[in-house]
This record gives structure tokens, C-alpha cells and sequence, in this order.
């Protein structure tokens, strides 16, 4: 072949992604593809997942494709048949397809590619059904026919996508294709232990649920794809390569993808979240301070801990519960040893306006004897569990021993688990449900039996899942479920359990569910939260879960955290005070420990670590009124709670790659200390105006690093100018500190403007945004001149008062300061701060504070 030696490094397509085999050139070359070695030794062995090096056999450019034959107009847009001629090296090539181009919005365009002849399985959420064709797409496609390839361009810039620079393939199971990219800016693609911008040299992603901790190179908890330009629906595998190009591999369904326009980063996500569904409003607890480890041993431990923290002055809004309350590790029991004290701890936190989650993990312990185990005998009954190829009940491992797993693909299932609940609830009362192992974890390869052998269990071509099987740690590809064989439904597991549980706390405690969920799969923010999985009390794991709660907030998942002070491993003081420092920046706030590891609370350290962490957490309680407006906009458009510096400064490249810092919505800019032995950080500071959040002194960007003083105490914050924020006295919890009143804080850019807004409801009905049970309230300041405006009115905002104000950047020092044009007393300082105080403003009822 003289044409393989033209084809440049960085747009060689690989040829032969099987693992472990050593791609010899008469293998390569019964492929019909080209054989090239470079001086890259490394790539014969390949990887499950990770960097794989330049491939040595590849696809040469005139490797038979599919053509299309035919093309029509439809309503919404194009329908074609392809044909391959030639078949593939993969068993069952499907040689008649039918591809279907909508132009669903004029920022979205969506492209199926199915078998006309039989139906596939297809991933079962639901997604918006468009009804026209757009009409002003920002798009244009063109279809190439031979070989078949899609071009989609931006009308104004050019070209995003382009099929055509490798073969299609769509064999039963084994479908792939590549295509072109328009940068070498990559995000999103799942649950990875990586840096937050993606590395494109030769660099492998597998999407498969598995229960593993956070590492390099494998696929964690959950499948996901989204980046800035495209989102597919069901895949196991994604390979970037400097050309830059994308091919997505995957081992079944169908060819399902939508490319969002965006423009810029943050509406690609909101075109996005749009499509998947909005994530929830969370219960404003859910935003408190979380505490939980694995191994209290006993309810009355857990209690201590809970007194302690109380006595201590430390925010905690909810104690939680790890697998050691059960009796036995089972579900929907609780040891009446032990934690005999377990429901007057849990009335006790009630009383104390705090409150209880504990574990549930899916596996249901089925070695009990008859008649001793409701949950079991009922789901046998009722027939919830997964059934392996012959039809029996599938028995995996779990904590309990042997277990059976609940079908959550099933109504039925969902019904016996509200039951399971509301009995466990009426015992036990608690609040919120943390969902473990539903990757969903076994800890046998498939079953006791093991699993049957063929094709759905051993495919053509396995993606590379850690072990290289897909049973490895799950239960078998051909066990099955209601809507379809496990082998579809595997990484959807989390996703349908989370639903379930969400629809069973909304019943049973008619306020807005919490979840939290180690497994997630797209639309998951509807129904739960996340936490980043077990990692280790590490610097590094410090640092990687920016990566990944910042990766989480792009997947319409924005209720993240990672454990704080880390799981595995014992933690140092100094790790930990650190740790709760940027935890408080999570999301989602939970400190969690190993079992038999040294206590890792707050109580647990020096006064001098434990006032720190203390200052951390009521720094994040007198934020909440930001945090929870942040995650109204979640919920109604889709925004990002935990923002990357580059959503903000698209046109900043500097910003590109940056995951030590983040943002909370558009101007909260944190900077943590990641590292062990620091009093200063060096964080980059985007072009313009910076306030220290603390003081209102001024920090002048021409976009650049600025080293900031970090003693062990302290966390850099900083307000971008131009914004309003909305702040309250903090709190032991956040049902006392959200009735707190307001403090606003502005920070005026350098012509005097800034603009906020708030949003404020009894912070636990369902829906109170639906069905306008909500205040919505902007705070706009131009020209000496503090404005609010109530956009929308509830009676929980007369309830609020502002009480006071700062104006950072004032430039001047005022001789007068009218408040609904009375006279107030001010001070300023000579740091150009304004503040005013015994405001008794009413939130509910418009106001002006001027100066002159
Ligand atoms: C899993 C969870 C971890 C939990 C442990 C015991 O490893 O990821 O958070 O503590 O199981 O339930």
C-alpha cells in the first residue's frame, strides 16, 4: 500500500483495538489495513484504557465504508439508506441502514443511524421530540456518499464535525465511527480520574460502570459522554488523537448523537442538560455540611460524634449511617445491638433540625430463612430480581454474602422497594438514601454459577473494561433485566435505582428527595447527586477532585463532592483542614472515612485545625443564599454550579486548562491551597477586576498569576467585579442560618456597576419553582445606586430582612447614604468600602440604597 505511508501519524485510526494481542503484520494485514511500526514500541500491548501510543495498524484511506444510496427530505429534515458492499472483520455487519438527520433546534442537531429491517436496543430515557425543522440552523450538513460521511459546519466559522476521515461500521456488536475535531479542547466523556481538559495523544476513555476506585486509565462509576460539541447516547469507548479526531466505539444499540452549537461553553451544556433533563432543586439541607465514615461501629459512637460536633460550634446539617448499622450488612434492617439507640439518634438529629441518611446498597441478601426476611421473600414473590440466562434468580456476592439484585428497569421493582422503605421508615425515620455498589457491584464475576458462553458474554471485540470481561465485578452480560439483557442495560443500573429511590422518599416524606449515587448514567441530576467514589487521603486526590466535581457539573449532575479528608488511607491534619477548605466549595459537602481508620472529623484535631475547618463551613453557610440561587439556575436552565474559569473567559485561552481553580456561577472565584507546607497559592486571575471577599481590597488583572497569602486558616476568595452576592450569618445548621438576615455584597466594576440575584422559597416543597411558590428577587447597582426589584413574590420573603450592605469599589467617600431615601448612618473605609447596617429591609419589597 503506498497510500498507508501517506496518511500522517496523528490521522492514523486504529485497525486493531483488540487488547492484549500482539498486532503482527500478517494479523494487520488480513484486516486489509495498513502496517506501519513507529519507533513507539509500547502500543502492541495495549491498555484497557489510557494511552495506547500511536497505532501500528490502521485503516488506509480507501477501507470500504458504506455509501449512501438514496436521500429524502423529511419534515424534519433528511432520511438516507446506506449499503456496504464489502463486509468487515466483525462478525454480523448490518448491511442496510437507515440514517436520519433532524435539525431539532436551531443549536441542536441530532443524527440516528439504525437498522431499518430490525430494532435495536436503544437507550431508554426519555428525550424531547422535536417538532419542526429549525429554521435558522446554526448548522449546515452535507452528507458525503462514497464513502458515506457526515460534514457539519458552524455557519459562521466552520467546519465541527467530519465522519468521513475513517470507515463506518455497524455490526451487531461492533459499530464505530470517527470523525475530525475542531480543537484539541476537550472536557467531559465520564467519570475518569484525569485532569480536567483531556489529553488528545493517543488517549483512551472506557465508559462501562465499575466499581474500582479512582485511577488513571479506567472507566469509574458511571457511563457519560459530553464535551463542547457533541453528546452520544450509548458507548463504551472513546479514543482522541492529536489530529484532533474522536472515534466512539461501541458493543451494541444503535448510532444515536446530538452536536450542540452552543456557542460558547455554557450553552453547549445548557443544550445539553436541556436534552437529558434539568437536574433537581435540591432540599436546601442537602447544600449543609455532611458528616459520615464507614465503621462508628455503633449508633451511640455516631451520636457522640454528632454531641461533640454540636458542642464544638461546627455547622452540620446531616449525620449519615455506612453499611455497619445494619444487622448482618442488610438492607432495610438495622442491628438492634449496636445501634439499638438508632431511632433516638435519628429523633434527636430531628430535634436538633439536623438530619439522617444512611446506605443502601442493591444486593439483597438471599441466604435468610424463609419467613426472616421480608425483603427477600416479597422480592422473590413479586419477582424484582434479575434472572440469569435460564431464568432464575441471578446470585451475585455482596456485604451480606450472597445476594440477588433488584431489577430496577422494572415498575413492579420500584413498587416493592417503596415498600421496603416506607416499613424501614416508619422504624427508622430518616431523610435521605446514599446508594452504593449500584455499578452494579458483585464481588464474583457474574454469578455463582458464572455465565453462560457466547457472543453476548465473550463479544468479537471487548472494550476495555478493567479485567477485560464484562462480567469482571458485575453480574453477567447475558443476565436478564425487564427492558432488555444487562449487557444494554449494565451502566444504567445507578440511574434506574436512583429513580426509584427518589420517586420512594417522595412519598413517603413529601419533600424533595435526596439521593446521593455512586453510579450515575446521563439524566442522573434528576433524580440524585454524586459523590466522586473511594478515593484515598491523598494531596493528589485534593487536587483531582476539582477535575472531577467540575466534570460532573458539565454532565447535568451539579450535586457533586468528593470525600473530604479522603476515604482510603489515614488523612494528616494538615490534609484535612485543606480538604475541608475546598469542600466547602463542593456542592456537595460529606466528609467520609475508611473503616479502622483514625477518626477524620472536625472534633478529631488540634483547636487549632478544628477552628479552621469551622471557619471553612461557616464561610460555606453564610453562602448559601448563593449556592442555592446557583442551583436554582441548574434546575431551570442548566447551568453549572461549580464553574471551570473558561466558561467564563471563553476567549481567554490561559483559562483553558485550569483545574485548581473554579468558580461558583459566574463570580466566586476559589483558590485552594493543594499542596502540603503552603502559606501562599498562585492562582491565575483572569483579565479585570478583583475583590478579596474578605476585606474588599482590590485586585487589578491584566491576566496573570497572583500569588495570595494562604495561612493554614484560610481560603482565597475572591469576587469578580460587577456582581451582587447575597449573603447570611451563619449557622450550627442551615434551618437556623437560612432564617438569618441578609448581608449583600457587591463588588462594582470600574465604571460602578454590578448585578446579582437571589432566589428564596421554603427550601423543601416540591416543584416550588413550577407551580410559583418562589421569591425571585435582582439586585442591580449603577451610578451611586443600589436598586432591588422583586421579580416575583412569595410570602417566604417577607420573612427575610436585609440588614445590611457592602459596596467594594466605591471611589470616593460619600457624604451621605440614603436608604429609600432616608438618611443612613455608613462607614468607609479607606480600602474604597462602603458599608451600611441596621437596614430592616424587607426582601420582599423593593428598595434603593444611594450615595452621593
Ligand atoms: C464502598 C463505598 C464506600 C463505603 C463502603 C462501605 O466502598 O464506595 O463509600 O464506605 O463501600 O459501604
Amino acid at each position: 500500500h503506498e497510500a498507508c505511508s501517506l496518511v500522517p501519524e496523528a490521522w492514523r485510526f486504529d485497525c486493531y483495538p483488540e487488547r492484549g494481542v500482539v498486532v503482527t503484520r500478517e494479523l494487520c494485514e488480513a484486516r486489509n489495513c495498513c502496517f506501519i511500526p513507529t519507533s513507539n514500541s509500547s502500543f502492541s500491548v495495549t491498555r484497557p484504557s489510557g494511552k495506547n501510543g500511536i497505532p501500528w495498524c490502521f485503516y488506509p484511506p480507501d477501507f470500504p465504508s458504506y455509501s449512501l444510496v438514496s436521500i429524502k427530505d423529511t419534515s424534519l429534515g433528511q432520511k438516507g439508506t446506506l449499503v456496504r458492499k464489502v463486509k468487515t472483520y466483525y462478525p454480523a455487519d448490518i448491511l442496510i441502514l437507515e440514517v436520519e438527520i433532524r435539525y431539532e433546534t436551531d443549536t441542536r442537531l441530532r443524527v440516528r443511524i439504525t437498522d431499518p429491517s430490525n430494532p435495536r436496543f436503544e437507550v431508554p430515557i426519555s428525550v424531547p421530540t422535536a417538532t419542526k425543522k429549525a429554521e435558522r440552523p446554526e448548522y449546515t450538513v452535507e452528507l458525503s456518499k462514497e464513502p458515506f460521511g457526515l460534514i457539519v459546519k458552524r455557519r459562521s466559522t466552520g467546519a465541527l464535525v467530519n465522519t468521513t476521515v475513517a470507515p463506518l461500521f455497524y455490526a451487531d456488536q461492533f459499530l464505530q465511527f470517527s470523525t475530525s475535531l475542531p480543537s484539541q479542547f476537550i472536557y467531559g466523556l465520564g467519570e475518569h480520574r484525569s485532569t480536567f481538559l483531556h489529553d488528545v495523544q493517543w488517549n483512551t476513555l472506557t465508559l462501562w460502570a465499575r466499581d474500582v476506585p479512582p485511577m488513571v486509565w479506567t472507566s469509574l462509576h458511571l457511563e457519560h459522554f459530553s464535551h463542547t460539541d457533541i453528546i452520544f447516547l450509548l458507548t463504551v469507548y472513546v479514543i482522541l488523537q492529536p489530529a484532533p479526531a474522536l472515534t466512539w466505539r461501541t458493543v451494541g444499540g444503535i448510532l444515536d448523537f446530538y452536536i450542540f452549537l452552543g456557542p460558547d461553553p455554557g450553552s453547549v451544556i445548557e443544550q445539553y442538560v436541556e436534552v437529558i433533563g434539568f437536574p433537581s432543586m435540591p432540599i436546601y439541607w442537602a447544600l449543609g455540611y455532611h458528616l459520615c465514615r464507614w465503621g462508628y461501629n455503633t449508633s451511640d459512637n455516631t451520636w457522640e460524634v454528632v454531641k461533640t460536633m454540636r458542642n464544638s460550634g461546627i455547622p452540620q446539617d446531616v449525620q449519615w449511617n455506612d453499611i455497619d448499622y445494619m444487622d448482618r450488612f442488610m438492607d432495610f434492617t438495622f442491628d438492634s445491638t449496636n445501634f439499638a439507640t438508632l431511632p433516638e439518634l435519628v429523633k434527636d438529629l430531628h430535634a436538633h433540625d439536623q438530619r439522617y441518611v444512611m446506605i443502601l446498597d442493591p444486593g439483597i441478601s438471599s441466604t435468610q430463612p424463609e419467613g426472616s426476611y421480608w425483603p427477600y421473600d416479597e422480592g422473590l414473590k413479586r419477582g424484582v430480581f434479575i434472572k440469569d440466562a435460564e431464568g432464575k434468580t441471578l446470585i451475585g456476592k455482596v456485604w451480606p454474602g450472597l445476594t440477588a439484585y433488584p431489577d430496577f428497569s422494572d415498575d413492579v421493582t420500584h413498587e416493592w422497594w417503596y415498600d421496603n422503605l416506607q416499613r424501614f421508615h416508619q422504624k427508622v425515620p430518616f431523610d435521605g438514601l446514599w446508594i452504593d455498589m449500584n455499578e452494579p457491584s458483585n464481588f464474583l464475576d457474574g454469578s455463582t454459577n458464572g455465565c453462560p458462553s457466547n457472543s453476548i458474554e465473550n463479544p468479537p471485540y471487548t472494550p476495555g473494561v478493567l479485567g477485560g470481561l464484562l462480567r469482571g465485578k458485575t453480574v453477567c452480560a447475558t443476565a436478564q433485566q425487564k427492558q432488555s439483557i444487562h449487557y444494554n442495560m449494565h451502566s444504567l443500573y445507578g440511574l434506574m435505582e436512583a429513580k426509584a429511590s427518589a420517586s420512594a422518599l417522595k412519598r413517603i416524606v413529601a419533600k424533595r428527595p435526596f439521593v446521593i449515587s455512586r453510579s450515575t448514567f446521563p439524566s442522573q441530576g434528576m433524580y440524585s447527586g454524586h459523590w466522586l467514589g473511594d478515593n484515598r487521603s491523598q494531596w493528589k486526590d485534593l487536587y483531582t477532585s476539582i477535575a472531577g466535581m467540575l466534570t460532573f457539573n458539565l454532565l447535568g449532575i451539579p450535586l457533586v463532592g468528593a470525600d473530604i479528608c479522603g476515604f482510603g488511607g489515614e488523612t494528616q491534619e494538615e490534609l484535612c483542614v485543606r480538604w475541608t477548605q475546598l469542600g466547602a466549595f463542593y456542592p456537595f459537602t460529606r466528609n467520609h472515612n475508611s473503616i479502622d481508620k483514625k477518626p477524620q472529623d472536625p472534633t478529631a484535631f488540634s483547636p487549632l485545625a478544628r477552628t479552621a475547618m469551622q471557619q471553612a463551613l461557616l464561610l460555606r453557610y453564610s453562602l448559601f443564599p448563593v449556592l442555592y440561587t446557583l442551583f436554582h439556575h441548574a434546575h431551570v436552565h442548566g447551568h453549572t454550579v461549580a464553574r471551570p474559569l473558561m466558561f467564563e473567559y471563553p476567549n481567554d485561552a490561559r483559562t483553558y486548562g485550569i483545574d485548581k481553580q473554579f468558580l461558583w456561577g459566574k463570580s466566586l472565584l476559589v483558590t485552594p491551597v493543594l499542596e502540603p507546607g503552603a502559606d501562599y497559592v498562585d492562582g491565575y486571575f483572569p483579565e479585570g477586576l478583583w475583590y478579596d471577599y474578605y476585606t474588599g481590597d482590590s485586585v487589578r488583572s491584566k491576566g496573570e498569576e497572583v500569588r495570595c497569602h494562604a495561612p493554614l486558616d484560610k481560603i482565597n476568595l475572591h469576587l469578580r467585579e460587577g456582581s451582587v452576592i447575597p449573603t447570611q450569618t451563619p449557622n450550627l445548621t442551615l434551618w437556623v442560618s437560612s432564617g438569618q438576615p441578609l448581608h449583600l455584597v457587591s463588588s462594582l466594576s470600574d465604571n460602578g456597576s454590578a448585578t446579582g440575584d437571589l432566589f428564596w422559597d421554603d427550601g423543601e416543597s416540591i416543584d416550588t419553582y413550577e407551580t410559583n411558590q418562589y421569591a425571585y428577587i435582582i439586585f442591580m447597582v449603577s451610578q451611586k445606586t443600589m436598586k432591588s426589584q422583586v421579580l416575583h413574590n412569595n410570602v417566604e420573603a417577607s420573612y427575610i430582612t436585609v440588614e445590611s450592605a457592602s459596596f467594594y469599589g466605591v471611589k470616593e467617600k460619600p457624604s451621605r447614604v440614603l436608604v429609600n431615601s432616608q438618611d443612613a448612618q455608613f462607614t468607609y473605609r479607606t480600602n474604597q468600602v462602603l458599608s451600611v447596617a441596621a437596614l430592616g429591609l424587607n426582601l420582599s419589597q423593593n428598595f434603593t440604597i444611594s450615595w452621593m
